[in-house]
Order: structure tokens, then sequence, then C-alpha cells
């Protein structure tokens, strides 16, 4: 070969080479796109798992779950069909709220575990192709969070001005600057002794609000947001988002004859929470997030907020119509909504109707904060695989908070020794009195270590648990429900892979059933595509006659069934034909 033709040969070679780059990156592209496809709906039809990692798993026998235990215990998580896991905080913190109240939100508490193990724990996450969201909490840090040591340390340091520092009213100026109640009643204004000022919080004391009109504030905690998503994390729960931002102007809220805050208005404690919640400037903030958490891509990140307000409210939240500000709020109507199927379809329609498709509404049952699900259905295990069905049928995200797939209940905690701190803060309400609202104040009832198997502290710890293991329920321990067909944490297995494996039950079209629905039944019919589901509920404790249909009985809360009648608090998903 001359040296022309060599040099031609190369020539065409090269050009070859660049022809099969350029195929392989359009497939390579094309793979990429096919992905991103995907990955943009992944938060639309997920599945959330929340983790309370103090209580998960303990494996170095100090009593405290850890990271890894929650790696070690994956298995459990990924067998039941969850894609995603949310875990409370677990950084750096004095932990007298648990880890809501951060002193570094960089390092992981070392109770806890490394930063190298968090980095394991993603990691693990993602090997199973599964998805983390981690908690923000951006309102507040502790008072031990070095910003707030230096900012309380004198009127002119250069964090002076990170927290809401405010001089006090009346003649010696130690009366709170205005009337503004914190979430959890009583004034959230606090005295401090070294600024000889107040300072705002919106929950307990030791939490007090960053100044989110401070520009640096802002940056330094969307640079903590940016910080987790560049190691991976796949989006966040975002910690009381609402009171984000306070009024300027510090202006008195109006008064109101609201005695407690609800699901759908922060206002109580007979105040208008008008100035130092939901604020415009917060809904704003809601689009900056968007846009950091949205330049990092591959997959799409998440954020849903920890929200209490009324329909506008949540719409501006998520900037309904652009779609830009939060991806979902937590729709917290499902905890109060009493357990019939008129109540629930009105949720559902209200929800359906407020906030229709591209919009996800979200379905929670309990959290860290409420009672467990189990519990205002008078721990009958036929209504909480009732609840299971509709959590993992409905148009929306499911949110499972952990052990509520074996129906751990709400063991009596009396306020007087409780952890948590709100129960220290209502300690002095006499037990018959929270006994009767059937509310709970001390939220350690909710936050029992989780149940493994028969062994001591069924298995959580070797050492001493922080709270007290529900040793009485050992029965409803994994171990124990693994081996039963017919237990609650295998119908939530059976009832999450249907969901996995039929797109309808994700994505489809939700339309309520008038000819199936009465004061006893709410029905409801799923569609995409061409396919149809029709999902019955029994909300009654009688056998219920239903018109036979023809289909595919897909599943049942029940193992045997009948076509013609359901059956005590059964749920039912028919194919029909
Ligand atoms: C949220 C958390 C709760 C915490 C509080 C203060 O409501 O869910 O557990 O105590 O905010 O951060």
């Amino acid at each position: 070969m001359t040296k022309t033709e060599d040099s031609k040969s190369t020539m065409r070679t090269m050009r070859l080479g660049h022809w099969w780059r350029f195929i392989l990156f359009l497939a390579v592209l094309a793979g990429a796109q096919r992905s991103n496809a995907q990955d943009e709906l992944w938060w639309k039809s997920t599945t959330v798992y929340q983790i309370y990692p103090r209580s998960f798993y303990d494996t170095d026998g100090d009593g405290l779950g850890d990271l890894n235990g929650i790696i070690q215990k994956l298995d459990h998580i990924q067998a039941l069909g969850f894609e995603t896991i949310w875990i409370s905080p677990f950084f750096k913190s004095p932990q007298r709220d648990f880890g809501y109240d951060i002193s570094d939100y960089q390092s992981i508490a070392p109770e806890y575990g490394d930063k190298q193990t968090c980095l394991k724990l993603i990691e693990a996450i993602h090997k199973r192709d599964m998805k983390i969201v981690f908690d923000l909490v951006m309102n507040h840090t502790s008072d031990e969070h070095a910003w707030f040591k230096e900012s309380a340390s004198s009127k002119d340091n250069p964090k002076a001005d990170w927290y809401v520092w405010k001089d006090g009213k009346g003649k010696n100026g130690r009366k709170p600057p205005n009337n503004w109640k914190a979430t959890i009643g009583g004034s959230g204004w606090h005295w401090h002794e070294g600024r000889q000022q107040f300072y705002w919080a919106s929950f307990l004391d030791f939490q007090p609000d960053l100044n989110y009109s401070n520009p640096e504030v802002k940056q330094a905690m969307l640079d903590v947001a940016r910080f987790w998503l560049s190691k991976g994390v796949d989006g966040f729960r975002l910690d009381i988002f609402n009171s984000i931002f306070e009024d300027t102007a510090f202006t008195n809220n109006p008064a109101s004859l609201k005695i407690v805050p609800s699901e759908e208005s922060p206002d109580g404690f007979f105040q208008k929470m008008k100035y130092n919640v939901n604020q415009e400037e917060s809904f704003r903030f809601a689009t900056e997030l968007r846009a950091v958490v949205d330049s990092f891509q591959n997959p799409e990140r998440f954020m849903v907020g920890e929200v209490f307000g009324d329909v506008e409210t949540i719409k501006k939240f998520t900037s309904f119509e652009n779609k830009d500000g939060l991806h979902t709020i937590f729709l917290f109507q499902t905890l109060s909504t009493p357990f019939k199927a008129k109540k629930w379809r009105k949720m559902v329609e209200h929800f359906e109707g407020n906030f229709p498709a591209p919009f996800v509404p979200t379905y929670v049952f309990s959290n860290h904060d409420r009672r467990r699900s189990i519990t205002p259905l008078g721990n009958d295990v036929r209504k909480a695989k009732l609840l299971a069905l509709f959590q993992f049928s409905v148009r929306g995200i499911p949110f499972t908070y952990y052990g509520e797939e074996l129906g751990i209940e709400k063991p009596k905690l009396p306020l007087k020794t409780g952890k948590d701190p709100l129960a220290q803060r209502y300690k002095a309400i006499p037990q018959f009195m929270v006994d009767w609202t059937g509310q709970s104040l001390n939220r350690d009832e909710c936050r029992t270590p989780m149940l493994w198997d028969t062994t001591a502290h069924a298995g959580f710890t070797s050492g001493e648990p922080w709270l007290p293991v529900a040793e009485n329920l050992r029965e409803k321990a994994v171990s124990v429900q693994e081996e039963d067909e017919e237990s609650l944490m295998n119908f939530y297995r059976k009832m999450i892979r249907l969901r996995n494996e039929n797109e309808v039950l994700q994505m489809g079209v939700l339309t309520v059933d008038e000819g199936f629905s009465s004061a006893k039944i709410f029905a409801f019919s799923r569609e995409m595509k061409g396919q149809k589901l029709l999902v019955l509920m029994n909300f009654s404790k009688r056998n219920q006659k239903v018109e036979s249909v023809s289909g595919e009985n897909l599943i049942s809360t029940y193992m045997d069934f009948s076509k013609t009648e359901l059956k005590p608090f059964e749920g039912r998903i028919i194919r029909l034909q």
C-alpha cells in the first residue's frame, strides 16, 4: 500500500470511526432520552416508605437505630415493593427534637453513622434501582448551630441578621415584639439575654427561624440542597415549609375563633396566622428552590412540602399553573377523614377536583408526628388492608410510615414521661384530657421501634431501646407475618406488586363509579390505554351485595371472596372486560 493509499484508508477508517461513534452517540442519546422520559415520571408514579432512623434498626447496640441498620434492612423495603425511601433527619444535632434541630447540615449525627456510611446508603439504594429522599429542615436550625451562636453573640457580627431578631416592647423591652403565636401555641418570641433582644421560632424555642429576607441565608440553605443533590440524593421532604418567611413589618396577626390548627389551616390559638405563615415570599422561594433542584437531572429530582393550608395556598406553593414550584404537597386531610364510604369519596373528589392531573396528590395516613394509622381504625386489620388497597390504587403518591405495613399500634405512653419535646411542653395537661381528645401530644407513641422478630426487643436492638418496644405486639413482627400468607404485610406486598405491574394503577385516569358507590361502598375506576380497573371498597362491617361484573379479579383483601357480595371491610380490584 502506497503512502497515499495508506493515508486514504486511514481517513476512511477515521471517517468510519467517526460514523460509528456518531451512531453510538445517537444510540446512547436515544437510550438516555428513553430513561429520561422514564425518570421524568418516576416521582409521579412512585411509592414512598418513610423511615424514622432512630427507631428502625440498631446495629451497634446503643438502643438507637442507625444508617447501617437501614442498609441492612433494605431487603425488607424492596420486598414490599417500594421504590422510594424518605428518611427523617439524621444530621448532626443535639437531638432535642430528635434531628429536626440541626446543628450541621453536612455532617451525620455520630449516633447514626458518618458521611461514608451515608454515601454507602445512597449507593446501596440506587443499586437496587430505588430512590432516596432526605428531610430538609430549612425553616430553622438548632440553637446550637454555629450560625446561631455567632448571630446571638452580638448585634453587629457578620451573621447578626441571619435569624429573626427584634427588640421587645414595654418599658424594659421585655415584652414580645408582636402577638404572633408559634405553630404549637404560645408566643413564638424568645428572649435572649446576650443580645437583649427577642428571636422568632415558629416551632420550639431551641429551633430559631432563619431569616430568609437575608440573601446570604437563602444562598447558604440553597447550597445545603445543592450539596446533597450533588451526592445523588433524589429529592427532599421539606419540613414546615409554610413558615419560611415572615412579614418584615412584623404586623400583628388578627384574632380568630379557631382554637386548634387543622389540616386546611394553620390558624389557631385564637389567631389568624396571617403574617407569619404562608407568605407570598415563601411561594416565590418555592420556585427558586425548584430551579436549583431542576439544575440536577438524570434523574429529575423531587420535592414534597409539609404545608398546612387551603387549596389556594397549596396551589401557590406548587405554582400550579406554571408547574415550577414544589412538585407536590402533603394533603393531610387523609389523616382526619372518618372511615366512611361517603367521606372518602368526598375526599377523593375534593383532591381530583382541585388538583387534577398533571398535579399528583399525596395519600398519607400516618407519620412521625401523628397517630399510628391503625389506631383510629380500632386496630382492625381488615380495615388496615382496605386502607392499603385504597392507598395503592388511588391516583397519587402513597406514603407509608415504617411499621404501618405491620399494623403497629399506638401504645399508651404518658405525657409526663415523654421524651418528645412536645410532650415535655404540654406535660401539665391532665392525661385524661389528652385521652379524651383521642389525639396524641406525645409523639413517642408513633415512634416506637420497628418489630423485626420475636427475640428480645423484637430484634430492634441488642441494647436498651430508646423507646419501649411494643413487646405485646411481637406477633406482628416481620418474621411472623412473613410466614402468614394472609398477614397485613403480605397484603402490602401483593398490593404494591399489583400497582407496580399495572401502569393503569399508577397513571390512569380516576373516575368515581356512581353505579357501585353507595352509603357503604366507595367505588372508582382507573383507566388508561383501553384498560379499565374497578376498585370496590366496602366501608361497612356487614356483607354488601354487589352486581356481578364480568372481568378478572386481580386482588381482594380476603383470600376467599364471592362475586356477588363484598365481605365486611373488603376491598377488591377487578379488571373489566
Ligand atoms: C415538622 C416535623 C416535626 C418537627 C417540626 C419541627 O412538623 O414533622 O417532627 O418536630 O417540624 O421541625
